[in-house]
């Protein structure tokens, strides 16, 4: 079996649609095909400042929602970042075979970092990406199940490891995207411009996935679309009712091309009714699941300790070889 990664921060508490439909989503799928590992990415989370009870409730909340979502423990690996120990005892090599100016290129932390300012911007910001690196190819992955933004981190992980292999010999699997073109980029309600992110400037273009079902439902009837009428899939001309014809196409499993068929004449208002009601039939129970997961905290540790035990059993098999290939001294 082909061996899939991934990982999600914790540290918006609730997941949102962007999160779910770009990638959560094929990780459910996935798992039923491939090898699969994914992680709560707690050491990720703490790049920027966080409270410490918040991350523990946020990193226990994300895992309950992978499971809400889909992700069985008897199929997939799930297990919390910090747990395995050699993804920052790997994180440290790979800071050493990527370059300072291949790291400045990375756009998120571009765009993080000017958010944060100067002073607020850490050099953790800065290495994220060669974490990213690290939990990647500690597992020998061959595909990475994310959304768009997640790209440009994947590639440099190739590069990465391509000249780690070509100096040391045969030592990484090189890891493609995995990527679906109608989910790669769920827009914002509010803006179709820019991508739905927790830094959204306006909340209302946010679909968060634990909201109150009626909250989330009226976000959708608002979503901006166009002055014209005709429900149509442009995402040049109309990408307000491009994005919610690729959402309701996804969560629905019916054609872009039924979709507009079945609206052909109805207008707008129509189809964003019938959306929120398609939103809120999903999230509802999702919600309810979630709520369960978090209400038997021993089964939710217990899942993950069981993953982060798997997890270490690959990792640590992998962080041994390449001590080896840099020359540590084994430790007797
Ligand atoms: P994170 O936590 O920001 O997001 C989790 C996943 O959700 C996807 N995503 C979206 N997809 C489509 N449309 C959107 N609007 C949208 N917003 C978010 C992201 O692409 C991501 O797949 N750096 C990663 C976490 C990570 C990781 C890894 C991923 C750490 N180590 C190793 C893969 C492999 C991140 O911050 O994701």
């Amino acid at each position: 079996r082909p061996r899939v990664l991934s990982g999600i921060q914790p540290t918006a508490g609730s997941f949102h649609l962007g999160n779910y439909l770009g990638a959560v989503r094929q990780w459910v799928s996935l798992q039923e095909t491939h090898d699969a590992f994914y992680m709560v990415v707690d050491l990720h989370a703490i790049t920027v400042p966080q409270d410490p009870e918040e991350l523990r409730r946020s990193s226990r909340l994300a895992a309950a929602q992978l499971l809400a979502a889909g992700l069985d423990p008897e199929r997939c690996t799930l297990f919390v970042q910090s747990h395995v120990p050699e993804h920052a005892q790997l994180a440290w090599v790979m800071n050493c075979f990527t370059g300072f100016g291949e790291a400045s290129r990375m756009t998120q932390f571009k765009d993080k970092s000017a958010k944060q300012g100067a002073e607020g911007t850490t050099v953790g910001l800065f290495t994220y990406p060669i974490l990213q690196i690290a939990d990647i190819l500690l597992y020998h992955a061959d595909q990475v199940p994310v959304g768009e933004d997640q790209r440009q981190h994947i590639e440099l992980t190739r590069d990465v490891a391509a000249r780690f292999n070509g100096r040391f010999g045969e030592t990484f699997t090189v890891p493609a995207p995995y990527i679906l073109k109608e989910t790669a980029k769920i827009y914002d309600l509010q803006d179709p411009a820019v991508k739905m992110s927790k830094s959204a400037s306006s909340p209302k273009g946010i679909i968060w996935l634990l909201d109150e079902p009626k909250k989330t439902a009226k976000k959708v009837r608002s979503a901006v679309t166009d002055t014209d009428t005709v429900v149509r899939y442009d995402p040049e001309a109309k990408p307000g009712v491009s994005n919610l014809l690729g959402i309701y196409s996804t969560l629905t499993g019916r054609s872009v091309a039924e979709l507009e068929q079945a609206y052909a004449g109805k207008g707008y208002g129509a189809l964003k009714t019938e959306l929120a009601e398609v939103v809120t039939d999903w999230v509802t129970p999702f919600r309810t699941r979630t709520e369960e997961y978090m209400g038997d905290p021993e089964t939710l540790d217990a899942i993950l300790a069981k993953g982060a035990e798997k997890a270490r059993a690959v990792a640590a098999e992998t962080l041994a070889e390449v001590y080896d290939k840099v020359g540590f001294l084994p430790a007797k």
